[in-house]
């Protein structure tokens, strides 16, 4: 036993450490398209009432909060995130009373709630846009970004939205240019307008007061614009993904209006979090959106991790060590599946494997030190629709764009009855036809299940105190194939996590740890079943995925 404690006490030493005492550090966060997660009034669009509903069935498996994607009024050109009114709930969602008794709901059972706050633009409906595009004088007119650039023809600069086109919208009866990094129907708000940002701020109030306990803020990193607007094409960050690109992302000016936002956050009970949609170029970038002082974004989500579509052992164990290791011990965000991204279950699966895929797929993220994220549907296993579904599903009132997220964002599989147990009515977009198979109602009685997988993770993440706030050990497996960490929480027990990312049967050889091997006494899950390894050299079943621990 001594031996051990010398063990991890050398082990810290590498390893990253959680600060203690935040609820969210140890969060699992899973994200609801309120659209597609239960209807609850048969007009075939999920809603507040809904969710209410089914606070037990998450509560039972172990969340800690919800996100909400948008749920305000909105045209719906980008399904809410064109908001016309932050301070109001849309008519298919409910209504401000649904709110309050979905907030007393979760409450009760323990569950918070983070509302997606759309702080980078509005809709082109808002009353505020409506002013401002109105006259040139209008006193709102600057709580937008407007140029003249060189006339109707002539865009300000050459740089180019998100969604395609240029960042830049003609305004006939006034004669310039607004500017939007997404859609004509998403203007840039422009937060260096101090009236602008008090009425921002005044909706962070808004919900705190109502009972929220934090945002998912959306698109942080398109606040600020070089003031200079330089006219030429905006160069991509090196290594960054296309859509950050310096003239109009990751601006220094971001971390002002964060920090102000912050503050008020920290004046309100209950530790109330900031979750950002924080995409960056490098580690060091993700490291600088918690702020300097750490007090910025409490949980940005690292989309270097979030975007990997390849299984590979060698790139998560990489993307895993940086989150881990290199953001100074702060909490670090791991995802892979949301409303913009494709489902795990699709991406990572290989056509055959698929169920123990995603076994292996929430393994890595679930096991980690840091906030979860899980995706609606996700611990089911549920599936991209493939295009095909879609094809014939009629644009209307219930849809009212085909968006190519939509595979994505079908509905929440509850049961075999009609529409998946999703609603009465039809269903806004089809139910895909695995349905029968993966469901919860067919997934919670069998032990064997993604479902049951997830949900003894979960339970392991809460018990356990290794798994709740223990420290990452970084490990070497000695196999590209075969991401190997650990583990530890101080001077108590170690686990041992072991991931197999190929179709064959691996043999490893651990290193990292100092001294002697130490004694894994039980295996705490494993698919498929898995003893505990005895010595360094072993090996792991193809896609194999286990958990040992020295403890009890
Ligand atoms: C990110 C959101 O997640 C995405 O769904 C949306 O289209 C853009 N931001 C624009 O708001």
């Amino acid at each position: 036993m001594k031996q051990l404690f010398l063990l991890l006490a050398s082990l810290n030493i590498a390893s990253a450490q959680t600060a203690p005492g935040h609820w969210y550090d140890h969060a699992v966060i899973y994200e609801i398209y309120p659209r597609s997660f239960q209807d609850s009034n048969g007009d075939g669009i999920g809603d507040l009432n809904g969710i209410a509903s089914r606070l037990d069935y998450l509560k039972d498996l172990g969340v800690d909060a919800i996100w909400i994607t948008p749920f305000f009024p909105s045209p719906n050109a980008d399904f809410g995130y064109d908001v016309s009114d932050y301070v109001n709930v849309a008519p298919e969602y409910g209504t401000m009373q649904d709110w309050d008794h979905l907030v007393a709901e979760a409450k009760q059972r323990g569950i918070r709630i983070l509302v997606d706050f759309v702080v980078n633009h509005t809709s082109d409906q808002h009353p505020w846009f409506k002013e401002s595009r109105s006259s040139r004088n209008n006193p709102k007119r600057d709580w937008y970004v407007w140029k003249s650039g060189g006339g109707p023809t002539q865009p300000p600069t050459h740089w180019t939205s998100i969604f395609g086109g240029y960042t830049w919208t003609w305004d006939a009866q006034t004669e310039q240019w607004y500017y939007h990094i997404f859609l004509p129907q998403q203007p840039d708000v422009n937060w260096a307008n101090p009236e602008l940002r008090k009425a921002m701020f005044e909706v962070v109030r808004f919900w705190l007061d109502h009972g929220a306990s934090g945002f998912r803020l959306d698109a942080t990193p398109y606040l600020f614009e070089d003031p200079a607007f330089p006219e030429d094409f905006n160069p991509p960050a090196p290594g960054g993904p296309a859509a950050l690109e310096p003239y109009n992302s990751g601006r220094p000016e971001n971390h002002q209006v964060l920090r102000e936002m912050r503050r008020i956050m920290d004046t309100y009970p209950g530790d109330p979090v900031l979750l950002g949609e924080s995409s960056t170029a490098t580690i060091e970038d993700l490291a600088k959106v918690y702020g300097r002082n750490h007090d910025e974004i409490q949980l940005p989500m690292d989309f270097l991790f979030g975007n990997l579509t390849t299984l590979d052992a060698a790139t998560f164990k990489k993307q895993v060590d940086a989150a881990q290791l290199q953001l100074g011990g702060q909490t670090p965000v791991f995802f892979f599946s949301s409303h913009d991204h494709q489902r795990q279950w699709s991406v990572f699966g290989d056509g055959t494997h698929n169920d123990q895929i995603a076994k292996l797929t929430a393994t890595l993220t679930l096991a980690q030190r840091g906030a979860v994220l899980l995706y609606y549907g996700e611990e089911i296993g549920m599936e991209t629709m493939p295009a095909g579904g879609l094809k014939s599903v009629p644009v209307g009132p219930k849809r009212p764009r085909a968006d190519d997220r939509d595979g994505e964002r079908t509905p929440m599989q509850w049961n075999a009855g009609l529409n998946a147990g999703f609603t009465q009515g039809t269903p806004w977009l089809p139910v895909e036809s695995n349905y029968r198979r993966y469901s919860v109602e067919s997934e919670k009685k069998d032990p064997k299940s993604i479902y049951s997988w997830y949900w003894n993770l979960l339970k392991l993440r809460h018990d356990n105190s290794v798994f709740r706030d223990g420290s990452y050990v970084p490990l070497e497996s000695g196999n590209p194939n075969v991401f190997a960490f650990g583990r530890t929480s101080g001077a108590s027990d170690l686990a041992l996590i072991v991931l197999n990312t190929s179709p064959k049967q691996q043999t490893i050889q651990i290193t990292g740890m100092p001294g002697e091997w130490p004694q894994f006494r039980h295996i705490l899950m494993a698919s498929p079943q898995a003893i505990a390894p005895s010595s360094p050299k072993f090996t792991i079943a193809p896609y194999g995925v286990l958990i040992a621990t020295t403890g009890q």
